[in-house]
């Protein structure tokens, strides 16, 4: 498949690597214009060094002023932007209620729906006004399987999850007939850069790290496979193109077949 994004002028928020990195190649790859936006100063200089063609944002996608540079540079630099990616994100590494200290609940909560649902409601907000003024326009952001199913993530991840399928949820109601809106609801997924809250002292433990986790992902799933970015990238490429063109609201799970329950026996 080529060119099924030709024409098309998109901003990926969390692009600096991961699932949000691979997007940016598939975009790229399908025709796409990308602007790209993240914090952190060394993905950002290897993305400037690796795609000299694609302009990119520094900054914190929890606050207004960086969506709102990045949208103004996108559209200075395409003329117009049609597409929002959103792929930030930070995990729990399953802390339960039980799990985390009472005087560390406030600041572990602020700094979870701050980075993984209020990034995404002000990339949604800076987004909206170059959006509507563009036909075909779509944005995608990303749930997790923690978004419909307990027991991948700890009480805070799965609930900010759930909170980016509401969010998604009503944006799709309130933003049709111009703007489509959907999610991405990937499972666990290799070669990602995915951290823990600073806040519950989490911040340097990066998720892919654990060991054998390319085996055990694959023995979760009905398919058997272990995938990565750049397999969830292409679900992103659907949404964003015209193929899509009558959905709105919905998610696409890259998992495995992981809401089909467990793997089946190997013998009876
Ligand atoms: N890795 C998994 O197993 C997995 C599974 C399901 C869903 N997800 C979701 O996929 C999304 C992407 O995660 P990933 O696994 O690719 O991890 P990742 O850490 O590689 O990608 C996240 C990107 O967002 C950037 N980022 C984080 N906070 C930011 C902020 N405040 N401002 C700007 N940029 C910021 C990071 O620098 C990074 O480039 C997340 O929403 C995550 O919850 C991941």
């Amino acid at each position: 498949m080529t060119g099924w994004l030709a024409g098309k002028r998109a901003l990926i928020v969390g692009a600096g690597s991961g699932i949000g990195r691979a997007t940016v190649d598939a975009f790229l790859a399908e025709g796409a214009q990308v602007a790209a936006l993240d914090h952190d100063s060394d993905k950002c200089a290897a993305l400037r060094q690796q795609l000299p063609d694609t302009p990119v944002i520094e900054g914190d996608a929890t606050t207004r002023d960086a969506n709102d540079e990045a949208v103004r540079v996108a559209v200075d630099v395409f003329g117009g932007l049609d597409t929002l990616v959103n792929c930030v994100g930070i995990f729990d590494f399953y802390r339960g209620v039980q799990d985390i200290p009472v005087e560390r609940i406030d600041e572990a909560f602020d700094e979870m729906f701050r980075i993984n649902v209020l990034s995404h409601i002000h990339s949604v907000k800076a987004a909206v006004p170059a959006l509507m003024a563009e036909d075909g326009a779509s944005i995608v952001l990303t749930e997790s399987t923690s978004s419909f199913y307990p027991g991948r993530g700890g009480m805070l991840y799965v609930s900010s999850k759930f909170a980016v399928r509401g969010l998604l949820t009503a944006l799709a109601h309130e933003l049709a007939p111009r703007i489509r809106v959907n999610g991405v609801a990937p499972g666990g997924t290799l070669n990602t850069d995915l951290r823990g809250l600073d806040s519950l002292d989490l911040g340097t433990r990066r998720l892919d790290a654990a060991p054998n986790r390319a085996r055990d992902l694959a023995a979760r799933t009905p398919l058997g496979v272990a995938l990565s970015g750049d397999d969830h990238a292409w679900s992103y490429v659907f949404l964003a193109s015209q193929r899509s063109r009558g959905i709105t609201g919905e998610t696409i799970h890259p998992d495995g077949g992981f809401g089909l329950g467990a793997t089946r026996p190997t013998s009876a």
